[in-house]
């Protein structure tokens, strides 16, 4: 499988984050890619050996997974390529892997890159063009593509051909070059900073959840497998629990806990080591961090737990907003801890036990 991998890394302001939450993709993540199945096995990185392989082995997502498998049965039978795929969700969740996936079950090559990495038009005009009939190319961060580049796109994916124009003003040319059939697979956390052309050329649009402590909980153990790390079921079960529902989560945190059980005991994980080793390394029984519980503290002790605007909470914790909202807000929603209402962000009652303070009997609105 062919796989070219770029940058795809975004700094966010603070210095406080736990690192083992931070679901942003790391340089680190994308270097896990490994350009090139024929280097031993040795130099492929541990985590993209842990990446599952096979639809069969991606746990959860039950309903994406039920819609590909329709999708490339038929474009199977049909003998075309798969139609393109538009996947969004919150970092971690299994995006990239599903394109490798899909890629194995039609048995096609995949390319990797991200929006950032293709400014200039050459750069999406060199990839497609030496796309194999059926191959996948998946563009991460495909909302920050550049408006030439998306322009490029358009007759791609519709009519798999490229319109190029050659020359400036009165001697300009367009030129078409046809392409092989191919697949994009496209992959945002912002599926509403997509211009409406481009979301529209998608035939398939699927979101990816939060997976349950269950779902987690399989694939840490299926780690600990990959990893030899033996791990008790209510160990996995602690792990699952606080990983804010994100396997890059589980995984990472199934390795700092491995490294406590081996220090500090005999090697296996059991539910009391990885709640000791979780409560060292910082990371709440809800998986919340630092910058989850700032956000909520903030919400209840300086604006009564809300409603509060999210361009205040921002000023008043110091992070950037567009952070907030996609990173850190979708977890806490999905938990019930955060709301969004017409007027701003409130704190719920569940939110204001946890951090240890009690509820109002009713919250009344600051102002
Ligand atoms: N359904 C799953 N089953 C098992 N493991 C999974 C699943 N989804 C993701 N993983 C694991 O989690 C890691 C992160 O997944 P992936 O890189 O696909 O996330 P992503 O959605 O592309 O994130 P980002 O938005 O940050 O690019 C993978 O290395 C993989 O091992
Ligand atoms: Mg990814």
């Amino acid at each position: 499988m062919a796989i070219i991998s770029s940058q795809a890394n975004s700094s966010q302001p603070g210095d406080h984050r736990n690192p083992l939450l931070q679901p942003e993709t790391t340089a680190e993540d994308v270097a896990e890619y490994s350009p090139d199945e024929t280097k031993p096995q040795t130099q492929i990185q541990a985590d993209e050996k842990i990446r599952p392989q096979q639809l069969t082995d991606y746990i959860g997502q039950s309903e994406l997974k039920e819609v590909l498998q329709i999708a490339i049965l038929a474009a199977q039978s049909r003998q075309e390529a798969l139609d393109h795929l538009l996947l969004y969700g919150p970092p971690g969740l299994g995006k990239t892997t599903m394109a490798l996936i899909l890629a194995a079950e039609m048995g096609v090559g995949c390319k990797i890159t991200t929006a950032p990495s293709l400014e200039r038009p050459r750069d999406i005009v060199g990839l497609l063009v030496n796309l194999k009939p059926g191959d996948v190319l998946f563009i991460d961060e495909i909302h920050r593509l550049s408006p030439m580049t998306e322009e490029l796109l358009y007759p791609a994916m519709e009519d798999y051909r490229l319109d190029i124009t050659i020359g400036k003003g009165k001697t300009a040319r367009t030129r078409s070059i046809d392409l092989q059939p191919f697949t994009l697979v496209g992959a945002t956390t912002r599926v509403g900073a997509l211009t409406s052309p481009l979301r529209d050329r998608f035939g398939l649009v699927q979101r990816l959840r939060f997976y349950e402590p269950e779902e987690l909980s399989q694939i840490v153990q299926r780690t600990a497998k990959l990893l030899d790390t033996p791990l008790t079921d209510s160990g996995a079960l602690e792990i699952a629990r606080r990983s804010r529902g994100t396997p890059r989560i589980v995984n990472r945190l199934l390795k700092r806990v491995r490294d406590y059980a081996q220090v500090k005991a005999s090697g296996t994980i059991t539910e009391e080591i990885a709640k000791a080793a979780l409560e060292l390394f910082e990371v709440d029984p809800m998986g919340l961090d630092w910058t989850d519980r700032r956000l909520l503290t903030v919400t209840i002790e300086q604006f009564n737990g809300g409603p509060v605007g999210l361009e205040t909470l921002a000023a008043t914790t110091g992070e950037d907003a567009q952070t907030i909202e996609e990173v850190y807000e979708p977890y806490l929603m999905q938990i019930g801890y955060l709301t969004r209402t017409p007027r701003g962000r409130m704190a719920s009652p569940a939110a204001w036990t946890h951090l240890g303070y009690e509820p109002p009997k009713r919250q009344l609105p600051l102002f």
